[in-house]
């Protein structure tokens, strides 16, 4: 099959490259000439396990297009996703601005029937818009070609996404014709050769889909930090808790971290746009307000238990931090709790040194330049060099390499000897035993 790709982000690069690497013909088409000329020359825009190895084959095979003109892609192509982005705008709602965008510039070029395919998280109703606007330009050609649009939401993770993508664990497609059901069967059969994990439904129960799954996940972390925050006051460990409740298959283990709030492109943006989609809807989304709100505090949550530690004293203090990226795996730091931490420290006076094993970068450009240039925020290029004379270690994000630490170099290292870990990792009764001061979310100091 030929196949064109808009948007070459998370989702619209992954798409691309997997789907090539079954073999298909993709062209992936972005606005921005750097990122296209990069991607031709292997050099991707964002670090994903696995990624950039399929990208670079499937380019020099011939099957991996990359261009900046969709007219290059469209002769050949008979299915086309929309994977551009739909930040949030001022009220939350999510802004198809990018994703019409593309649909007017496939009406102005389609020259033969095809399948337009909304794979970006959009409100429900989107593909009613979409489907407007590419007929709007087809008939400003006078043409009158066949077209379907289907939603096909993506459920990858960041630093899985590949993997996602190459065994899902469903495909939902949200179609109102049996040609566009057929195509889209025939083009996700060889992911799923053993089981068939295909669910058909109307395009709008597939747009909702999407938020549905995102705000539901969202809400079982929000769920479990409301929980934590209350065992903290009960003596109680949510750690055991946790394991309590999720041994109830009905419950299960998934998403019942306690943590230092959920960051990320997607659930702080789809939880926002939900509540706006009901807003606009006349209807108060009461759970999905405090699953946004209970997320913000506990993004404070850090800071908070070092203020109290501290009696409000923290300025003229180094803290280190473990961990800048909003999880794992990734370099990607939007709405991350470690940004909220670092910010938090630096205008009560403090400094941070901080260290993440892939995240440094980002980390350089997200934060203003003076404060790396004062001193105030150093990035450093080892976990024990963050440790030097800081005040306290702050573990943010769970990497493997901080999972089991040496201990006593960080006593030695360290100017006072406490711990705040925010993701639940350490062993309290071990770390006291080594001589610190620890506090974890939803369990004793
Ligand atoms: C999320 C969903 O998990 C994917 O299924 C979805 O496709 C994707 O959004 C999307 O809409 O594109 P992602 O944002 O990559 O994926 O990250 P997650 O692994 O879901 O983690 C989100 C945040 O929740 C992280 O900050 C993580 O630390 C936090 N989290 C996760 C917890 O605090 N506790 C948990 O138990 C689990």
């Amino acid at each position: 099959m030929n196949i064109t790709v808009v948007g070459t982000g998370y989702v619209g690069l992954v798409t691309g490259a997997c789907i090539a690497e079954m073999g298909n013909t993709v062209y992936c088409v972005d606005v921005d000439k750097t990122k296209i000329e990069n991607l031709k020359q292997g050099i991707l825009p964002i670090y994903e396990p696995g990624l950039e190895d399929i990208v670079v084959e499937n380019h020099s095979s011939g099957r991996l297009h990359f261009t900046t003109s969709l007219s290059d892609a469209v002769e050949q192509s008979e299915v086309f996703f929309i994977a551009v982005g739909t930040p949030p705008g001022e009220d939350g709602s999510a802004d198809l601005r990018y994703v019409l965008e593309v649909a007017r510039q496939i009406g102005d070029t389609l020259t033969s029937p095809a399948i337009v395919v909304n794979k970006s998280t959009v409100p429900v109703g989107t593909a009613d818009l979409v489907r407007e606007a590419v007929a709007e330009r087809l008939a400003a050609r006078g043409l009158d070609i066949e077209f379907s649009v289907v939603s096909n939401p993506e459920f990858l993770k960041e630093g899985a996404a590949v993997d996602d993508f190459m065994h899902p664990d469903r495909i939902v497609i949200g179609a109102d014709n049996d040609h566009a059901r057929q195509v889209m069967s025939a083009l996700y059969a060889p992911f799923i050769r053993n089981r068939p994990r295909t669910m058909f439904m109307g395009v709008r129960d597939a747009e909702m889909t999407k938020y549905a799954a995102n705000a539901m996940l969202a809400t079982k972390i929000s769920f479990m930090n409301e929980i934590a925050s209350l065992c903290e006051r009960l003596d109680v460990d949510v750690e055991n808790v946790r394991l309590g409740i999720g041994s109830d298959e009905r419950i299960g283990y998934h998403f019942i971290y306690a943590g230092c709030g959920y960051g990320g492109s997607c659930f702080p943006k789809d939880v926002k746009a939900l509540i706006n989609i009901a807003h606009q809807n006349d209807f108060e989304p009461k759970l999905l307000q405090a699953v946004e709100a209970r997320n913000d505090q506990q993004k404070h949550s850090l800071f908070n238990k070092l203020s109290t530690h501290f009696n409000g004293d923290l300025a003229g203090r180094t803290f280190a931090v473990w961990g800048l990226a909003f999880k794992p795996g990734t370099d990607d730091m939007r709405e991350a709790p470690s940004v909220v931490l670092i910010n938090s420290l630096i205008n009560a006076g403090a400094k941070v040194r901080a260290f993440d094993p892939v995240a440094r970068e980002t980390a350089r450009r997200e934060f203003p330049e003076s404060w790396l240039a004062e001193g105030k925020l150093q990035i450093v290029e080892g976990q024990y060099e963050a440790a030097i004379d800081a005040d306290a270690l702050v573990l943010v994000t769970e990497w493997k390499p901080f999972r089991r630490p040496d201990f006593r170099a960080l006593k030695r290292l360290l100017n006072t000897p406490l711990i705040i870990d925010g993701r639940n990792q350490y062993d309290r009764d071990q770390v006291k035993r080594e001589g610190f001061s620890y506090y974890g979310v939803g369990r004793q100091p």
